[in-house]
C-alpha cells in the first residue's frame, strides 16, 4: 500500500513518485490550498494538495478531518526557500520537503475523537477507555518501541550468556511472595482453585533441581494489592535464576545485562560497577532500603551531641535506647507554617510524634525560630553547626525514637522535602546501586511470629547459618540483594537455600508446621533430597525499568494496557461479572452482597 513511510523521505527523493498512508495528523487549508501532515508510526510528511496538479485529489482533500486513514500518490518536491518566505521545517526529519498529491484515497473516515491527540490529557481514565487512541500519541508510541528495545537487549544479552528462557505455568499454585493471590476456580475439580503467579520463584528453583542452570523467562505476575504508581496487578519480571553461582556472580550479571539495556534504549554508557550498601548504612543514612541518593541531604545521627539535652524529646528517646536524626535540607529556612505543618503531618502519619525544626534563618542562634532551640547549650548548637553544615537560610529536620522507626520517619521527610524544593527538576543522572545483607527475618507483631524479609527460599549469611539451625533467629541476615534506580527497586533476589534440612528449618523459624510445610511444600523439600544444586537469582520489575529509561513516573505509562487505580481495564471493563451459567459450570452458588459497615457482608444463592 505504500512505497515509503512517513519518516523516510528526504531531498534525494525529489522528483520521484511515492506512495504514502497513514492518519491524517494536521489539516490546513491556505487560501484554498490544503496542506495535511502525514502521519504512520514512524513520523510525518507534509501533503500538499493543488488544483492545477489534480483537481480531484484538490477537491477531496476539502473533505479531510483529523485522524481520516488515507493514501496519497505524488511527486517529492523541495519546499519553498526565498528570502522573503522559508517554509521548511527543521523540527520534522522529512521538514525539507513535500509531497504534491496526484492522488487521494480516502481508505477510512474518522469521527470527531473523543479527545486530542496533541494535548496532554489529565482525565486518565478517558484516556484509558480510548487506550487505541491515547496510544497513537508519539510519547507512548515511543514508550511501547522503548519497551521492545529493552526487552529484546535482555533477552539477547542473556542468551549470549548462555541462559535459556523457559516458560512456566500460569495456572499454577500460591507462592508466599508477601501479597495475596488471583484465584481462578477450576470447573473440571469443582471447589478447587488454582493461584495465578505472584511469581515463578518455586517453578525456576525446580528448575535448577531439573539441571537447566542457566534460566530466564519474561514472566507474567500477579499480585492482589494496594496499586500505586509504580504498582500494578499484574506485571512483568525478567525473572532469572541460575546454579553453581554466588551472589556475586549474579551482581555481575545484572550490572552487565542493565548497562546493555540502558545503552541500546538510551544510549548511554552505564558505568559498572555499581556501588554497594549494605541494608543497615542505607537505612541509617537515607532511612530507605531503596534510597534516592542524588538529593543530598544524608541523615546525620546526633545522639551523641544530644543526650544530655534539656529538650526532653531528644535526651528522653537517647535514654530510651533510641537515637536522634537530622537531616538539613539547605536554603529551605523560608519554609511556610503550612508546610512544617504538612510534614509533621506526614511525620506522624509514618507512626513519629512530632517533626522537630530548626529554621536557621541567619548565623547567630538568636535569629533561629525554633520550638526548642533555647533549651540548648551552646556546645550543643556548635556540635549541630559542624555536624549538619549548618548556614544561613538552612532548615534542620529531626526524628527522635528508636533507630529504625527513626530512620524510617526521616526518610520519608526527606524525600517530600526534596519534593517541595523540586531537587530532581532536571535531573537525568542515572543513580544505580546495590542493596546488600537484608535481614533474613522480621518479627512481626500483629501476627505474633517472624515472616521472612525476602521469600521463605532465601539463604542466611554463611556465618549465620547454623544460628538459623539452632533457632537463633534474632538479627540474622539475608544472602539477598536488592538493585535500585534513583529511588526506585528496580529487582530484588537471593541466593537460595539447597537443602532439605535447612529449608525445614526455614520453615520451623516462619512458625510453618512440619505438617503444613509437608502438605504445602512437599515438593520443594523432596526435591531437594535429590541431589538439588547449590543456585540462587532475582527478578527485575520490567515495567519498572522502563519506566525509568522512558523518565516516567508511572509504570501505567509504558504498559499497553494497564489497569486504572481501582484494578479496573476500563477499554474492555474488565474486572465484569460472571454469567448465571458460567457461574454454575464452576459450582459457584453464591453473590457477594455488600452491607454495611456496622455489619459483616454475607453470601446469597
Ligand atoms: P520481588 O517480590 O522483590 O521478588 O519482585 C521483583 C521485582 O518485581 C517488581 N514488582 C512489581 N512491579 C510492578 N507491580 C507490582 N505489583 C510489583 N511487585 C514487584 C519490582 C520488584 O523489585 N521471586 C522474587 C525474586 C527472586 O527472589 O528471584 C520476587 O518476585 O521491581
Ligand atoms: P513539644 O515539646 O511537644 O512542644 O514538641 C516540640 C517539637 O518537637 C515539636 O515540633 C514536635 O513536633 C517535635 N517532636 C515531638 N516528638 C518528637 C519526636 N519523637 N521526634 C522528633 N520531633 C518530635
Amino acid at each position: 500500500m505504500r512505497t515509503h513511510h512517513c519518516n523516510e523521505i528526504r531531498p534525494t527523493h525529489i522528483g520521484e513518485t511515492v506512495t504514502l498512508i497513514g492518519w491524517v495528523n494536521t489539516v490546513r487549508d491556505q487560501g484554498g490550498v490544503i496542506f495535511i501532515d502525514l502521519r504512520d508510526r514512524e513520523g510525518i510528511t507534509q501533503c500538499v494538495f493543488r488544483n492545477e496538479v489534480s483537481p480531484e485529489a484538490a477537491a477531496l482533500s476539502h473533505k479531510l478531518r483529523s485522524e481520516d486513514v488515507v493514501q496519497v500518490t505524488g511527486k517529492v518536491d523541495e519546499r519553498l526557500k526565498t528570502e522573503e518566505v522559508d517554509t521548511k521545517n527543521d523540527k520534522l526529519e522529512t521538514g525539507e520537503v513535500e509531497v504534491t498529491a496526484s492522488e487521494l484515497v480516502i481508505v477510512n473516515k474518522a469521527e470527531v475523537l473523543p479527545f486530542q491527540l496533541e494535548k496532554e490529557l489529565s482525565n486518565e481514565d478517558l484516556r484509558l477507555r480510548h487506550r487505541y487512541l491515547d496510544l497513537r500519541r508519539p510519547r507512548l508510541a515511543r514508550n511501547l518501541r522503548q519497551r521492545h528495545t529493552l526487552t529484546k537487549a535482555a533477552r539477547d544479552y542473556l542468551s549470549e550468556q548462555g541462559f535459556i528462557e523457559v516458560e512456566t505455568p500460569i495456572l499454577s499454585k500460591a507462592t508466599p511472595e508477601g501479597a495475596r493471590d488471583f484465584l481462578v476456580p477450576s470447573r473440571i475439580n469443582p471447589g478447587q482453585f488454582y493461584a495465578l503467579p505472584q511469581a515463578p520463584q518455586q517453578y525456576k528453583q525446580m528448575l535448577m533441581v531439573a539441571g537447566v542452570e542457566k534460566y530466564f523467562q519474561i514472566a507474567r505476575c500477579f499480585r492482589d494489592e494496594d496499586l500505586r504508581a509504580d504498582r500494578q496487578p499484574e506485571f512483568s519480571q525478567i525473572d532469572i535464576e541460575a546454579s553453581f553461582v554466588d551472589q556475586e556472580d549474579i551482581i555481575v550479571l545484572i550490572e552487565g545485562m542493565l548497562s546493555s539495556m540502558f545503552s541500546r534504549a538510551r544510549g548511554v554508557e552505564v558505568p559498572v560497577p555499581f556501588e554497594r550498601l549494605t541494608w543497615r548504612d542505607a537505612m541509617d543514612r537515607y532511612g530507605s532500603d531503596k534510597p534516592e541518593r542524588r538529593i543530598g541531604m544524608e541523615m546525620i545521627d546526633l545522639s551523641e551531641d544530644l543526650k544530655d539535652c534539656e529538650f526532653r524529646v531528644f535526651s528522653g528517646a537517647i535514654a530510651n535506647g533510641g537515637v536522634v536524626k537530622a537531616i538539613n535540607a539547605k536554603g529551605f529556612a523560608g519554609i511556610s507554617v503550612g508546610q512544617i505543618d504538612k510534614l509533621t503531618k506526614l511525620a506522624q502519619e509514618a507512626g513519629a510524634k512530632g517533626l522537630a525544626y530548626i529554621q536557621a534563618r541567619d548565623t547567630d542562634r538568636s535569629t533561629w525560630r525554633s520550638p526548642f532551640v533555647k533549651r540548648m547549650t551552646d556546645a550543643e548548637i556548635e556540635a549541630l553547626r559542624r555536624k549538619l553544615d549548618i548556614e544561613p537560610g538552612d532548615l534542620i529536620l529531626f526524628a527522635a525514637d528508636q533507630w529504625e522507626p527513626a530512620c524510617e520517619v526521616l526518610g520519608r521527610i526527606r524525600l517530600e522535602v526534596a519534593h517541595l524544593q523540586n531537587l530532581l527538576e532536571g535531573n537525568d543522572e542515572l543513580d544505580f546501586l546495590w542493596v546488600t545483607e537484608f535481614p533474613l527475618l522480621v518479627f512481626d507483631e500483629e501476627e505474633g511470629r517472624y515472616v521472612a524479609v525476602h521469600h521463605p527460599f532465601t539463604r542466611p549469611l554463611k556465618e549465620d547459618e547454623e544460628k538459623l539451625r539452632k533457632g537463633e533467629l534474632n538479627g540474622l541476615r539475608a544472602q539477598a540483594y536488592d538493585v535500585v534506580l534513583n529511588g526506585y527497586e528496580l529487582g530484588g533476589g537471593s541466593i537460595r537455600i539447597h537443602e532439605s534440612d535447612l529449608q525445614s528449618s526455614m520453615f520451623e523459624a516462619l512458625g510453618i508446621t512440619a505438617e503444613e510445610a509437608n502438605t504445602e511444600f512437599a515438593h520443594i523439600l523432596e526435591a531437594f533430597k535429590f541431589g538439588a544444586p547449590p543456585h540462587g537469582g532475582i527478578a527485575l520489575g520490567l515495567d519498572r525499568v522502563v519506566m525509568l529509561a522512558c523518565r516516567e513516573d508511572s509504570i501505567r505509562e509504558v504498559i499497553a494496557f494497564p489497569k486504572n487505580n481501582k484494578g479496573a481495564e476500563i477499554m474492555t471493563s474488565s474486572p465484569a461479572p460472571a454469567t448465571a451459567t458460567a457461574l454454575r459450570d464452576l459450582r459457584i452458588k453464591s453473590t457477594y452482597v455488600e452491607k454495611p459497615k456496622s455489619e459483616s457482608p454475607t453470601f446469597r444463592d
